[in-house]
């Protein structure tokens, strides 16, 4: 049974002030997202899908979204932050996902650079922010991608996943209402766009920076050319880069590539 929110956005397509597109199936929330935004789709227009037959992830990576469990959803935005800003974006976009999802239960996320949410140690969100560059009136055009294993069983996940994924239902031992948490984020990610855009990533940061995973903490970081650097995490600099500082002390700026723990 749909929760009463999820219902009031598949027939009126809307959700409070939000312009809602509600799909059964589609390749991907991201890619339409990012069609409506260049044929004119005003800032805030959001594409929520049931399932996503090509979800995709961040450094070519998929994302798996099986049907009617999880929230899989993107949001058109005109952004006038410079392109090499889009990091600071996606830290904002995940600090207002954590905050939403402690407004509507008992759960403390914590996150892993740049776009990992984590409930113990195991992924349950992932961020994809894409800039598809100018629009005529100025600013630019950020697709901003979300994908939150809400109510998805353990057994949904597929074998290679098992161990490193998780949802909230596993976490909260209930199942959430994705409606209201759609709409919760949707009023938190608003809140933390006009922050940002208003110079305010300062405050963000040290926000974030208090649900940071490896802060502090030995950290290896495998570049995309496939070197590894394994150093002291120092947390994102200003512009929401990655600094890491090796046993040389020659501090690393990470732009790309995955972050893990070292055991
Ligand atoms: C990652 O962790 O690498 C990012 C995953 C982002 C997944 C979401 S699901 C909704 C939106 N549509 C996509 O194709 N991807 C994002």
């Amino acid at each position: 049974m749909d929760d009463p929110l999820w219902q009031q956005i598949k027939q009126k397509g809307r959700l409070d002030h939000f312009p809602v597109h509600w799909l059964e199936s589609t390749e991907s929330t991201n890619h339409l997202a990012m069609e409506l935004g260049k044929a004119g789709a005003e800032s805030g227009t959001v594409v929520v899908a049931e399932t996503q037959t090509r979800g995709r992830g961040r450094l070519g990576k998929s994302w798996q979204s099986p049907k009617g469990s999880g929230l899989y959803f993107s949001m058109v935005t005109h952004s006038t932050l410079a392109p090499n800003e889009l990091a600071r974006i996606t830290l904002a976009t995940g600090l207002a996902v954590c905050m939403a999802i402690e407004q509507q239960g008992s759960l403390r996320p914590m996150i892993k650079w740049p776009n990992d949410l984590l409930l113990e140690n195991r992924k349950f969100c992932g961020i994809l922010c894409e800039n598809f560059g100018p629009l005529g009136q100025g600013g630019s055009l950020v697709v901003i991608g979300i994908g939150i294993n809400v109510n998805t069983p353990r057994e949904a996940f597929s074998a290679d996943l098992t161990e490193k994924a998780t949802s909230l239902l596993i976490h909260q031992g209930r199942s959430m209402q994705r409606g209201a948490l759609l709409q919760a984020v949707l009023l938190q990610l608003e809140r933390a766009l006009s922050q940002l855009e208003g110079g305010g990533f300062a405050s963000i940061l040290k926000q974030w920076c208090q649900r940071d995973v490896t802060l502090g903490k030995t950290t290896t970081w495998l570049r995309t050319d496939g070197r590894v650097v394994t150093g002291l995490s120092l947390g994102p600099d200003h512009d929401g880069l990655l600094q890491i500082r090796d046993r040389k002390g020659q501090v690393h700026e990470v732009l790309s590539g995955d972050l893990s723990l070292k055991t």
